[in-house]
């Protein structure tokens, strides 16, 4: 079974798909990744996040940049929207979430366009939402725990700003894909939306 989960930074999705993976115990890729190892070795490389050429080739990146905890920052984030919108980009990260989508007993995935371009034969398609207010003030909050000193109105005016970005490219835009269910996680406590995301997937394989 290939679960889909797509939806926008902060909405709660890689919650959710983690804990679908666990309760499957299906392996989970968080494809968001992927783009932040691509934007944060090309400022590594003195490259411009915004030329294709210099985005494809922080492509190359070693795989223990997965691991990098500054993967995880706001500045790495927008640096992966910014990377994420060139088409050679997103062809050299194809393969990857493709086959990792398509090994046998199947998978979890999280992203943007995984329902829509990466594994559109999924059973289960989820799209994670939540106000910008709801997911600012989660994302307040974990940089809080970290110690890192932000501004909550930076954070959602970044929120947007991405968001906008990542809807509006032209190839794979974060939509809405065909046949998707959507769970609005901005009033729900995390263990209600997982709850809600084990339903979802259940109703799926009903059919
Ligand atoms: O989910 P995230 O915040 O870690 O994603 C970071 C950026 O990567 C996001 O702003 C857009 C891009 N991305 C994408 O284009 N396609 C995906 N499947 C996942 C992420």
């Amino acid at each position: 079974m290939i679960i889909a989960v797509d939806g926008p930074t902060a909405s709660g999705k890689g919650t959710i798909a983690k804990a679908l993976a666990a309760h499957y115990g299906l392996p989970h890729l968080d494809t968001g990744l992927l783009y932040r190892a691509v934007g944060r070795q090309c400022a590594k490389n003195g490259g411009n996040p915004d030329s294709a050429e210099d985005a494809l080739a922080a492509c190359a990146f070693p795989d223990d940049l997965l691991a990098d905890p500054e993967l995880r920052s706001e500045v790495t984030g927008g640096l992966a929207s910014r990377v994420s919108i060139h088409p050679p980009v997103r062809q050299a990260l194809y393969e990857r979430q493709r086959s990792f989508a398509t090994q046998p007993g199947g998978a979890v995935l999280d992203g943007r366009d995984i329902a829509s371009v990466i594994a559109p034969e999924a059973e289960a398609k989820l799209f994670v939402t939540a106000s910008v207010e709801a997911r600012a003030q989660r994302r307040f909050l974990e940089m809080q725990e970290q110690n890192r000193d932000v501004a909550l109105e930076d954070i959602a005016a970044d929120l947007a700003a991405r968001d906008e970005r990542d809807r509006g490219r032209k190839d794979a835009p974060l939509v809405v894909a065909e046949g998707a269910v959507e769970i609005d996680t901005s009033d729900l406590r995390r263990e209600e939306a997982i709850a809600a995301a084990i339903a979802a997937v259940e109703a799926f394989r009903a059919g």
